[in-house]
Parts: C-alpha cells; structure tokens; sequence
C-alpha cells in the first residue's frame, strides 16, 4: 500500500531540474508567458464549440444569449484552478506540470492517474481542435467555390447522426433548412459515401493531415521561438478582435431575447462545454524551466492569459448570440457563418482563415506537450525505457511524438467534435480538481516550505475549485462518464501491471513517504 503513495520529494525534483546535463535555457519573461497562455488558450473552444454551447446538440441543453453568463461561470472556476496552478509553478518550477505536483504531493498513484488522464486533456482536445480546423478549412474553400467531397470532411458518427436527424425531420414534415448547414453537410457525406463491401468511407481526411503535419513539425524539433509564437498570438487576438468590432455592427438586439430560453439548466450545460475554450492556461506552467525569474512570471503568465481570453470570450458571445438567433448557431464554423449568412462572403472567409491560422497554432502546444508528459512518465519508470527516448539528430522525444500523432490524427479522422470535448472537458476537470487538492495537502504537509506566490483564503479557494470542477463535471452527459471511467479503469490496471512494479522510486529506495 504504502508504494502506491510513495511520493517523489519536491527537493529531488528540484535537484533534477538543476542538473547542467538537462538544464533548459532560461529566456522567457512574463509576456512571452502570457502570449504562450493565450496561444494554447484560443482555438476550437471560441472558434466552434461556442455554437453548441449557445443552440445546444450532442447531449447538452443550449444556453441561448446567456451564453455570457456560462462563459462567466467557467471564467471564474477556471480563476480559481488557475490560482493553484500558480503556487505550484512558482513553488515547484519544473516541467511536468499537474503530473509532477501530483508526484510531489499525492504520491504515486495519483500522479499516474494524472498522467494518464492528462491525455484526455493534450491527445484528445486535440483531435478536437484538429476537428474544428478541418470545419474552417472546408469554410474556407467553399468561399472559393472550391467544394471538399462531404465524406473526407467528417466522420462516420456525425454522418449516421445526421442522416438520421434528416430522416426525422423528412418524417416529420420539418424543414431541411432549419437543421442547420453542419447536420446538412454530414448527412450528405452518408449518401455520397463511395462504399466497400457495402460499408460506406466516411473519415475526416483534413483533420488527419493537419495532425500528420503539425506532429512532423514537433518531431523534427522546429523551435516554437518566443518571436514566433508571439507573431502567431497576435495574428489570432487581431482575428478575434475583428469579428467583435465587426460583428458588433450587425447586432440585432432582438435576437438577445429571451435572455435565457432554457434557463438556468441550459447555463450550466453551456458552462461545461465551453470550458473547453479556456483549457491551456495551465500550460504555461510547462515552461517553467524556461523562465528567467519563474517564481513571479509564472503567476503572471497564468493569470494574465486567462484574464485577456475571458474579457475577449465575453465579447464574442455577446456579438455572436446578438448576429445570430441563438437556435441557429450549432454550426462547425459559427463564427464565419454569422457572417455568410449575412451574404458576406469575403468576410467569412477572413474569418474561417484566421480560424485556420488560430487552430493551427492551438495544436503546436499539445501535441509537442503530450509527448514530454509520456517522456516524463517513462523517465519515472511509470512507463516502459522506449517512451524516455530522445531522437539523436533531432533531439525530440520521437517514439512518444510518433504515438501522439498516429492517435490524435487517427482519433480525429473518426471522432465526432462534441464527444471529443466532453471527454477532454472531464478528464482536465479532474486533473484541476486534484491539483487543487496538492495545495491544500502541501500547506498542511509542509507549511514552512517558501511558497514565492501564495493562494490568497486557503481553504476556500481551493476548495471553490474543487467544488466548481465537479459541478461543471456533473453538467457533462452521462455517456461521458462512463467513457471517463472506462478510461481511468484502463489505466489502472496498466498501473498495477507495469508503473507500480518498474517505477524509479520503486528500485532505488524504500518507499519515501515524504520529502
Ligand atoms: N482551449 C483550447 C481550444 O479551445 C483547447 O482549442
């Protein structure tokens, strides 16, 4: 029993991370920090979840104009989580993240269910994100006439839902036109499927090759430089920015009414998907070991990009549910839509290329993170000598780099979008409610340990993100959970099979109970 609390000491992660054979180089200041936040924080959540979060579909309730009052709510829990990744990071400034915290603090096991949930949060929002790109990319040539055949640009699930949603309204004597475009062109991809052995081809064939594309980067070791990544943040804000000024031109009050068409039950739900939108700030912390003066930047990177992306959040929900009728916004690309349907092609098409441009960038950060957290996770003997592997020309993590592609771009060529956000909404739900926990076991087990930035009221507001996460938890649909579990099961017993057996602290040590 006691193995499985083992914990690694905050001094011996300190002490690895101050070893000048795998020292980084300090370079980053607060607002290359914040610029990595936002960049990691603004893709596939404001560019097309928010159409699901405000029309409702896949499970949940929409939250109609309220949208804003949702995007509030997950805006103040995710304040409260941010907090705690804050202390951590300036506290604990090595890499690893909630995985290496929880190593720190809850011992083993935990760190391993961290770990292995992380990739809900890094593998699988991704096959989301890549989702979304997929939807402005087929935007995008459809303003050039350009027609992407409709069974290489989803997937079979979407497909068969659709296709019975049309069969529904057919039945029904309902109007195609009011099931909206996505429903329309899914539909579509089932009738024009070409069929083997009967069975018809349907996969997202864009979403696949953008993953394809973006993990090559990752793996030959283009370095994301600061300048770069800021030139590409800048370019998303300026997108962003333009469809709020823009849009705020076409704004028809009346669509803001009624307020909150399904109420407060409607609010929540839309909280719980367009948390989605708000995921990355605590990505910053990855790049601890990369901060010139990480016990005050990281605070400030954490807290600055989640602020910027929730005042800029705000704005666009307020614009879009004011241009569109809220009903009509489940849409894969709501944003470029809500100017199309206007007749405003040209526009739409700035907007589904700054999509492109902002989705793009989104992935660079998971996809090169995922691979680190397995590398990590391998250097702890949790998982097998391969994953800590380093390329020898180009220095990358390449065996875990490569697995990461083939299961996002593979995961995303056939997942529906709304399924893949719920699952990585729950799986960083639960990894922000177990950082939130460390805190309030750290203070309690070292209380003298330097904590360079402090969480302000301990214990309530660790415990307001505990309490938040697993409310937004309990808005997401049943099936999700039980994906959830069956995923958290999985790693369990690889657990007790491999990492409890092999791991480092296991051979070098008795059991450490503490630090
Ligand atoms: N927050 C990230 C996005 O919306 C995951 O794409």
């Amino acid at each position: 029993m006691a193995g499985l609390f083992r914990r690694k000491s905050l001094d011996l992660l300190l002490g690895e991370a101050s070893d000048p054979q795998h020292q980084l180089r300090r370079v980053l200041g607060p607002v290359q920090l914040t610029m990595l936040g936002v960049g990691a924080i603004v893709g596939a959540g404001i560019f097309t979840s928010i159409g699901t979060a405000a029309a409702g579909g896949g499970g949940h309730i929409g939250a109609g104009p309220a949208l804003v009052v949702s995007f509030l709510i997950t805006g103040v829990s995710c304040g409260f989580a941010a907090l705690c990744y804050s202390e951590f990071a300036a506290m604990v400034p090595v890499s690893g993240s909630a995985y290496t915290y929880a190593y720190a603090t809850l011992g083993e096991l935990a760190a391993w269910l961290i770990g292995w949930d992380l990739i809900l949060e890094y593998a699988i929002s991704n096959a989301a994100v890549a989702v979304s790109w997929s939807g402005y990319f087929q935007s995008l040539l459809a303003g050039f006439h350009l027609r992407f055949p409709a069974w290489l640009g989803t997937d079979y699930r979407s497909a068969f839902q659709a296709a019975a949603l049309v069969a529904k309204a057919k039945a029904h004597h309902v109007a195609l036109a009011t099931l909206g475009g996505s429903v329309l062109h899914d539909a579509q991809a089932l009738q024009s499927a070409p069929r083997l052995f009967g069975l018809p081809i349907i996969f997202n064939l864009p979403a696949f090759g953008i993953v394809a594309l973006v993990t090559w980067v990752v793996l030959i070791g283009i370095k994301e430089t600061a300048g770069f990544n800021t030139g590409l943040v800048v370019g998303k804000l300026a997108i962003v920015l333009f469809f709020v000024v823009l849009g705020a031109m076409y704004i028809h009050p009346a669509n803001w009414t009624p307020f909150a068409p399904n109420g407060a039950r409607g609010i929540s739900s839309a909280a719980a998907i367009i948390f989605f939108a708000y995921i990355g700030f605590d990505a910053v912390s990855t790049a601890s070991e990369e901060t010139r003066n990480p016990q005050r930047d990281m605070p400030i990177g954490i807290l600055a990009s989640l602020v910027v992306c929730t005042v800029l959040y705000i704005a666009v929900s307020i614009v879009l549910t004011g241009m569109v009728k809220w009903n009509k916004l489940d849409n894969a690309e709501p944003l470029a839509a809500a100017f199309s349907d206007l007749g405003m092609r040209g526009t739409a098409s700035v907007i589904a290329f700054g999509a492109i441009l902002a989705t793009t960038s989104a992935l660079v950060p998971y996809q090169a993170g995922q691979p680190r957290i397995f590398f990590s996770m391998g250097r702890d003997g949790l998982l097998p000598g391969w994953a800590a592997k380093v390329h020898p020309r180009f220095r990358t993590p390449y065996v875990t780099t490569l697995i990461t592609g083939i299961l996002v771009a593979v995961c995303s060529s056939i997942a529906n979008i709304n399924e893949l956000v719920d699952l990585t909404n729950i799986g960083t739900l639960f990894a922000f409610a177990l950082v939130a926990a460390g805190i309030l076991i750290l203070r309690h087990a070292e209380p003298e340990r330097p904590r360079p930035f402090r969480v302000p009221l301990v214990p309530w507001v660790p415990l307001a993100a505990i309490g938040s996460c697993g409310y937004l938890m309990f808005e997401l649909p049943k099936v999700t959970w039980l994906r959830f579990f069956g995923w958290m099961a999985v790693g369990l017993v690889l657990y007790y099979f491999y990492g409890f057996r092999h791991s480092r602290l296991c051979e070098s040590r008795p059991a450490t109970k503490s630090s």
